[in-house]
């Protein structure tokens, strides 16, 4: 086949996938669904809490801030959830991450969704060698998710539920500054990939997505990238990828890319490695 004739089927193909995905979101399939939403104070984890709001979902959301959760939690009850608790939490605290599920599974009556989102705060710059920093970190982007898995999943395997795990294009590609998150992310990856075998294969009916999302207009990420990339402009959204995590969640798509660059960038990212790792290195301003 013809190197354009290639170009447009895969095009076509890629259309047809995206079209059937959004047929088959059913809005309604998450009236009353009973969501925990980590992470969910602010960012990304906050636009998902409003998003399953209207969506009439009851939800339990967590984060470390207990004040700015009572405030997402009284915003989520005003746009149409049918219930919305929070309980406070530090994912490095090794006990925290089995609470949130309890609280959650007690309070709500049992669980549909573990929407697994937050992450500890981590600097944007070269590695300076702090080990320990990597080790907490691994505590609150990966451990914790293991940790709300085991405690949730016999829950969601009674509902027929679903785990959203939210990683990032930095789980599949490696940039600079980022070492300790992209270990984070690559490790959810590895992991939560190999659960999407076990789970079928000991026909468990509980279904994992892992959504890939490239840079996303949060306070946090934007703060962070500021004049250290030429990067600024590509940023998505954060209602969006909300939108996006929560859909491919309810359809029960094992890979979601958000945006769409990031499943070319994906599935390119072993090719051209030379030209690629040019490309990365003049995307990024290193400081004297
Ligand atoms: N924004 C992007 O460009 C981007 C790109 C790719 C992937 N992602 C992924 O999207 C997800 C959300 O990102 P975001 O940009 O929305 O993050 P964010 O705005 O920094 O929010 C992080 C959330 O995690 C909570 N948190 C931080 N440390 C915690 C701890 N020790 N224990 C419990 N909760 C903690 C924060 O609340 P408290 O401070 O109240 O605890 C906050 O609610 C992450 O998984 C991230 O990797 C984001």
């Amino acid at each position: 086949m013809k190197f354009r004739a290639k170009i447009l089927a895969f095009t076509v193909a890629a259309a047809l996938v995206a079209i059937r995905w959004r047929d088959t979101f059913v809005p309604e399939s998450l009236r009353g669904a009973r969501v925990l939403v980590t992470g969910a104070s602010t960012g990304i984890g906050e636009q998902m809490a409003y998003h399953y709001a209207r969506f009439g979902a009851q939800l339990a959301i967590t984060a470390r801030r207990g004040d700015v959760l009572r405030e997402v939690a009284e915003r989520c009850l005003e746009l149409g959830a049918q219930r919305a608790l929070y309980i406070p939490a530090d994912m490095g605290v090794t006990s925290d991450p089995e609470k949130v599920v309890k609280f959650a599974v007690e309070e709500l009556g049992g669980l549909d969704y573990l929407v697994l989102n937050h992450i500890g705060p981590t600097p944007f710059a070269m590695w300076d060698g702090d080990v320990e920093h990597t080790r907490w970190l691994m505590q609150v982007n990966f451990f914790s998710y293991l940790q709300m898995t085991s405690t949730a999943l016999p829950h969601l395997e009674k509902s027929g539920g679903s785990i959203i795990v939210v990683s990032s294009l930095l789980g599949k590609m490696c940039t600079p500054f980022v070492a300790p998150y992209s270990a984070t992310k690559f490790s959810l990856n590895g992991f939560f990939g190999t659960l999407q075998h076990e789970l079928p294969m000991r026909r468990s009916n509980a279904s994992i997505t892992v959504s890939v999302l490239g840079l996303v207009d949060t306070q946090s990420a934007m703060e962070k990238i500021r004049e250290k990339t030429n990067m600024n402009a590509l940023a998505a959204p954060a209602s969006d990828a909300a939108l996006h995590i929560i859909k491919a969640g309810a359809t029960r798509q094992k890979e979601s890319f958000f945006p769409f660059y990031t499943y070319l960038a994906s599935l390119f990212r072993d090719w051209f490695r030379f030209f690629q790792d040019l490309t990365i290195q003049n995307c990024y301003y290193l400081e004297p």
